[in-house]
């Protein structure tokens, strides 16, 4: 499988290491041949037909941070789009920024690899948020595969656990902690007393939070996640504007020492339901499946026979994030074989 890869930061990174790291046993395993040949950053890209050497890819990044100057053979100033004429390849990794205001420009890249006809999958949410239907109707009409479960809750596996564990359940719900830099800012307030202010500034330092955190405290992150799964789970027609969004700025330590006296904690909670699309602060029980600590995310799916089933799992990172990235590569090839 030739892998065009648009986005070069901790998801893109993490793809080339994790398939440096598993690409042997995935070609014994499953017979999946997998060959990055293009990479674009900001800077540019970096082209072999014969395969990039991904060791060489990281190193140059980590040196000059531009994949642009990748020495041996193709290094280019192709600039992401153009990559995607540049090179002969089967299936568009697709990791550039989340922007939910205009979803570009993953929406841009996804249709142009669909028009030709290649498979796609994405970590990003931004387009999904806004366009889910559009894009997911653009893949059946070319007839390529487009998957996403690198979108929501990072290594968790949520969707691809959804459709393919659970064939024949109806889930009626989903609720969890799909936002990991929240829950560690709310968790740090619970156990150590701390105001939002400090520890939002202790997760910055620590590289868990953003410099710019509003995507994440305000609710927005978990807010795009909400509608991937109402749309790709539950069949829900909805898109970010239709999400009921509240964030954790508000939430004060007094509020956090009230709800702990009572038994409780206050975690961030997206509901997805034919009856609720929310992100909002919430009361859980301690000892309940949502009091996870730290940056973990888990969802509660809620099933026609079989109650209720939890996962958890890491919620972002790059390494992680990759392993979802290569679930949904390994399925591709599987049905390519
Ligand atoms: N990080 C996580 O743990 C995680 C988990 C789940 C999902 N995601 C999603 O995965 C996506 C990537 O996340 P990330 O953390 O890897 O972001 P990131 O570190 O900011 O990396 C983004 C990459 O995209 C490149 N880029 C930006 N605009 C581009 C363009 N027009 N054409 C080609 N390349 C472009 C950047 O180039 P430069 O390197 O030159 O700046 C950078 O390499 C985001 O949508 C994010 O929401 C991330």
């Amino acid at each position: 499988m030739r892998i065009c890869l648009i986005g070069f930061g901790a998801v893109g990174q993490g793809v080339a290491k994790a398939i440096s790291l598993k690409k042997k046993d995935i070609k014994d395993k499953f017979n999946i041949d997998l060959k990055i040949v293009g990479v674009s950053d900001s800077s540019g890209s970096a082209i072999n037909q014969e395969g990039l050497d991904e060791k060489l890819l990281l190193d140059i990044k980590s040196k000059t941070c531009k994949v642009s100057d990748y020495s041996e053979y193709g290094s280019t100033n192709i600039q992401g789009i153009e990559l995607l004429d540049s090179v002969d390849y089967d299936c568009l990794i697709e990791a550039t920024p989340t922007d939910v205001k205009t979803g570009e420009p993953a929406k841009s890249l996804t249709l142009k690899a669909f028009a030709g006809k290649k498979d796609v999958v994405t970590s990003n949410k931004g387009h999904l948020a806004l366009f889910f239907n559009e894009i997911i109707n653009k893949a059946k009409e070319n007839d390529v595969e487009f998957r996403f479960e690198a979108s929501v809750g990072g290594a968790m596996p949520i969707i691809n656990f959804s459709k393919k564990t659970l064939p024949s359940s109806k889930i009626e719900s989903i609720i969890g902690i799909l936002n990991g830099t929240t829950n560690f800012i709310l968790s740090r307030m619970t156990s150590e007393g701390s105001s939002y202010k400090d520890t939002l500034k202790e997760s910055q330092i620590l590289g868990i939070a953003e410099t710019d955190p509003t995507q994440d405290v305000e609710g927005i992150d978990a807010a795009c996640k909400t509608v991937i799964l109402a749309n790709s789970i539950l069949g829900i027609d909805c898109v970010y504007d239709d999400i009921d969004i509240e964030g954790i700025s508000n939430i004060s330590s007094e509020a956090i020492e009230l709800a702990k006296k009572e038994g409780y904690l206050i975690k961030l909670i997206a509901e997805v339901s034919k009856y609720n699309l929310k992100v909002a602060p919430r009361l859980v029980k301690k000892n309940s499946p949502y009091a996870v600590d730290g940056t973990l995310n888990m969802a509660t799916l809620k099933i026609d026979l079989a109650d209720k089933v939890t996962v958890v799992g890491k919620g972002a990172g790059s390494l992680e994030t990759a392993s979802a990235i290569l679930t949904d590569l390994i399925n591709i090839g599987k049905l390519k074989n």
